[in-house]
C-alpha cells in the first residue's frame, strides 16, 4: 500500500487509454476535434510495465477511460495481458457505451468487471445536445443492454446534470431504472475554461428525486456498501423508495480531496496526481529508457509525495488539459 504525505493511501488507478472519441459532449469536449488523434498512444506492453508498477505499489483497480476507450486500437490485447497476471481485483471502464453493444461480451470474457456508461438524456433531442452528434441514443441503450446481459457485476449509469432536469425528464429516467438493473449516478457539472456553472445544487437535485419518487432517499450504509458495488469512487448512494440504487457526485458542493485515494494516467503516459491540478509526470519515457517496474515503482512513490493537500477548483487559468484529455 502506498501512501502520500497527506496519509492518503492510494488503491486506485484511471488509465486514458486514447484522447479520441466519437462524441463531443459541451462540457468535456465542447469544441469538434477532427481527425480524432490517435497518436502518441502507448502500446499495450508499455501499459504493462506502467501498470506492473502500480500493482507493486498495492494498487487494487484499474480503470479504463479516455476520451472513448474503445477506440484505443489494442484494448483486447491489452485486457487479456493483464488477465493472465491477474494485478488487480478490480478493472473497471468508463464509456460513452455507444460502440459497446457488440463487444460488451468479449470484453467481459477478457475479465473487464465493471462498466459505467455516460448518459445524460433518454430523449434524442437532448441526448443529441449533449453528445454533439445526431442519432446515436439507440446505439448507447443498445451498448447498455449487451453490458447487461454480459453479466458485468455492475453496470453503472453517468448522468452529467448540465443543468437543472424538467419534471417529465426525471421522470423518464426513473421509468429507464424500472427497466434496467443498473446503479444511476448523477454528477454534479465541473464547469472548465470559462463555461459558466448552471446545474442544480446537491439539495435542490436531492429534493426534485424525493419529490418525484414520493419517498425519502436512504444513505445506504457500510454493510451494503461495498467496493465490489459501489466501487472505487467518490459518489455516495442512496435507495430510492422504490429500491433503486443512486449515486451522487458533487464535486463543486463537495470536497473530495480528504479522502482522494485515485491518481490518473494520461494517455501520453504520464501520471497526473489530481484531476484538477496540472501537476503530472512523465512515466512512458522512462519505459522507453528501459526502466523495469521495479525501478518505476520507487519513482512513482516519489512522485506521490507531490500530491498536493486540495485541488485549486475547475477555474485554473490555463488548464493544460481539458476533460476528454484526462479522462473524468
Ligand atoms: P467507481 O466508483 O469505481 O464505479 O468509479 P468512478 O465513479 O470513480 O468512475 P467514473 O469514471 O464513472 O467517474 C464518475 C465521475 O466522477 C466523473 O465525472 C469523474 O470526473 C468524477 N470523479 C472521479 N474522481 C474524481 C475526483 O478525484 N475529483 C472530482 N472532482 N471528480 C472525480
Ligand atoms: N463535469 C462533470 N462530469 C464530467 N464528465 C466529463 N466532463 C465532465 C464535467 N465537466 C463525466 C462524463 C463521464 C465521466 C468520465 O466524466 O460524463 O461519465
Ligand atoms: Fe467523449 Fe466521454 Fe468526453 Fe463525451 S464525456 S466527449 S463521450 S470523452
Amino acid at each position: 500500500m502506498v501512501q502520500d504525505s497527506w496519509q492518503r493511501t492510494i488503491e486506485y488507478v484511471r488509465v486514458s487509454l486514447t484522447e479520441a472519441c466519437n462524441f463531443c459532449c459541451p462540457y468535456c469536449r465542447p469544441e469538434a476535434i477532427t481527425p480524432d488523434s490517435q497518436t502518441n498512444l502507448l502500446t499495450p506492453d508499455e501499459w504493462l510495465v506502467i501498470l506492473e508498477a502500480f500493482h507493486k505499489l498495492g494498487i487494487r483497480a484499474l480503470r479504463l477511460t479516455g476520451g472513448e476507450p474503445l477506440l484505443y486500437p489494442q484494448l483486447d490485447r491489452l485486457l487479456k495481458e493483464l488477465q493472465q497476471r491477474a494485478w488487480f481485483e478490480d478493472i473497471s471502464m468508463t464509456t460513452n457505451g455507444s460502440l459497446l453493444a457488440d463487444r460488451a461480451e468479449r470484453l467481459h470474457k477478457l475479465g473487464l468487471q465493471r462498466v459505467n456508461i455516460s448518459l445524460d438524456a433518454v430523449d434524442e433531442a437532448t441526448f443529441d445536445e449533449r453528445t454533439g452528434r445526431t442519432g446515436q441514443l439507440q446505439s448507447v441503450i443498445d451498448g447498455i443492454e449487451a453490458s447487461l446481459a454480459a453479466g458485468f457485476k455492475t453496470v453503472k449509469i453517468n448522468t452529467v446534470l448540465m443543468e437543472a432536469l424538467s419534471d417529465d425528464m426525471v421522470r423518464s429516467l426513473l421509468a429507464y431504472m424500472d427497466k434496467w438493473p443498473v446503479i444511476w449516478r448523477f454528477i454534479e457539472y465541473m464547469p472548465f475554461q470559462g463555461q459558466k456553472f448552471r446545474g442544480p445544487t446537491f439539495e435542490m437535485w436531492h429534493q426534485q428525486l424525493e419529490r418525484l419518487c414520493g419517498g425519502r432517499l436512504l444513505p445506504v450504509g457500510s454493510a451494503t456498501n461495498t467496493k465490489a458495488v459501489t466501487g472505487f469512487g467518490p459518489a455516495t448512494y442512496y435507495r430510492l423508495p422504490q429500491g433503486h440504487l443512486v449515486g451522487f457526485i458533487f464535486p463543486m458542493s463537495h470536497s473530495y480531496c480528504e479522502s482522494c485515494n485515485r491518481v490518473r494516467l494520461t494517455s501520453d503516459g504520464r501520471l497526473r496526481l489530481c484531476l484538477l491540478r496540472d501537476e503530472e509526470a512523465d512515466l512512458v519515457g522512462l519505459v522507453r529508457q528501459g526502466k523495469t517496474a521495479k525501478e518505476l515503482a520507487q519513482h512513482i512513490v516519489n512522485i506521490l509525495q507531490l500530491r498536493k493537500e486540495q485541488h485549486e477548483g475547475t477555474d485554473m487559468d490555463v488548464p493544460q488539459r481539458a476533460m476528454w484529455r484526462i479522462g473524468g
